[in-house]
């Protein structure tokens, strides 16, 4: 399937699902206050990929992170879906392969990643659902 919708209205804050798009795990995250302020204070010159946590979130929608699950050191799937996961120094998710830690954001905050948890190509089809692709 070229795209797929996704209901978010099981997701509990704090927590994020795995969806399958294209074959590849795709992470939805339901972020809480507190995860969104984090996300959003850390100057960008702390960052290894500065990119701002808006420009990766939909406007309206900043609770909601829709990020490719593959690590952009060499392809492994990080774990940090649910709180009681290692999630590493940051809040985001852990690589088991190689320690690479990512913050609330999906943002790489400690290597050997090179780059951030991309984004997919996504669009709110109602508050409680997705399409990506
Ligand atoms: Fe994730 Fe190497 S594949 S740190």
């Amino acid at each position: 399937l070229s795209s797929i919708d996704v209901d978010l209205t099981p997701i509990q804050a704090g927590q994020a699902i795995t969806a399958v798009w294209r074959g590849k795990p795709v992470f939805v995250r339901h972020r809480t206050p507190e995860e969104i302020k984090a996300a959003e204070s850390v100057p960008l010159s702390q960052l290894i990929d500065p990119q701002a946590d808006k420009a990766r979130v939909k406007p309206g929608h900043d609770q909601w992170l829709v990020v490719v699950g593959i690590c952009t050191h060499l392809g492994c799937v990080p774990i940090g879906n649910k709180p009681s996961d290692n999630r590493g120094e940051f809040g985001g998710w852990f690589c088991p392969c190689h320690g690479s830690q990512y913050d609330t954001s999906g943002r790489v905050r400690h290597g050997p990643a090179p780059a951030n948890l991309a984004v997919p190509p996504y669009a709110f089809e109602t508050d409680t659902k997705i399409k990506i692709g």
